[in-house]
């Protein structure tokens, strides 16, 4: 069935490609971005797909966004929490800017967009959340305290609000990717990054696309008795 759907941070890298993925099976898709306005137009016009500007780890902003989604779109059913930031470096030189950057948009942007969304997936009965944690928030990665801790957050998150979702038809997944060739990976310093591909068992980076196929099953009537899990999706790297 048709339904409206958000991906934050859904113009670029696997946010792109999720939702071009929900596009494809039938619904109909808003993309929100947080900063890029050229690359935000060039999607929209490409693909169609309206874009919202607004900062998913600002509280007041994500819900006025929202409301503007729900009054010129339609009621929120499925809301992808893709957007999340990188801001790498040992604890030692991690400024508290750095630390609580990452928290308060890559987990604080899940709480917010929730917050927003979840009450009238509850009170319509139908709903999908589907986060984007990732393989370092399950494993640990040298040099990301704040994402692996915000990723693992994540994690937790989801399997709390799908307790709290799962009576009234509203699921609450993770995926966790693992290394995926996009602007994100690409800024990880060469030799850095041909080690961690060296551990990947099956040899690559995964492919955006590779990611949305999963979110795309996550947000389906076919998955209807699947809350609350994690789906890994990264060539074998963490087996958990
Ligand atoms: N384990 C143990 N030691 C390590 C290490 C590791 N994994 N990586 C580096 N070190 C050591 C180095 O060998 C070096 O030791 P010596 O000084 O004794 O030689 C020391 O740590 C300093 O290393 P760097 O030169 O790398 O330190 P830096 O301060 O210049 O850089 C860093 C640190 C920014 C964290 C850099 O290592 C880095 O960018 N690492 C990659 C982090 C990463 O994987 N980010 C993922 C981004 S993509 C993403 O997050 C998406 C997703 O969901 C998967």
């Amino acid at each position: 069935m048709a339904k409206v759907a958000i991906v934050t941070g859904g113009t670029r890298g696997i946010g792109e490609a999720v939702s071009l993925a929900l596009k494809e099976r039938g619904h109909t898709v808003v993309a929100n971005y947080g900063g890029n306005d050229e690359r935000a137009q060039a999607f929209s016009q490409k693909h169609d797909i309206p874009v919202y500007k607004w900062d998913v780890g600002d509280h007041e902003a994500t819900i006025a966004g929202c409301e503007k989604v729900a009054a010129e779109i339609g009621p929120v059913d499925i809301v992808v929490n893709n957007a999340g930031i990188t801001r790498d470096g040992v604890l030692h030189k991690m400024s508290f800017e750095d630390w609580n950057d990452v928290m308060r948009i890559n987990l604080g942007g899940c709480f917010n967009m929730a917050k927003a969304c979840f009450p009238g997936m509850r009170e319509r009965k139908w709903g999908r959340i589907v986060n984007i944690g990732s393989v370092n928030g399950q494993a640990g990665q040298y040099g990301q305290v704040n994402y692996a801790a915000a990723k693992s957050g994540i994690h937790g998150f989801t399997k709390a609000l799908a307790q709290e979702g799962a009576k009234f038809g509203v699921t609450v997944n993770a995926i966790a990717p693992g290394y995926i060739d996009t602007d994100m990976v690409a800024a990880v310093p060469e030799p850095v990054l041909e080690k961690i591909v060296s551990r990947i068992p099956v040899g690559r980076l995964g492919q955006a696309h590779e990611i949305a196929r999963g979110v795309a099953f996550l947000c389906s009537d076919n998955a209807a008795f699947v809350t609350g899990s994690t789906l890994s999706i990264n060539g074998g790297q963490h087996m958990y």
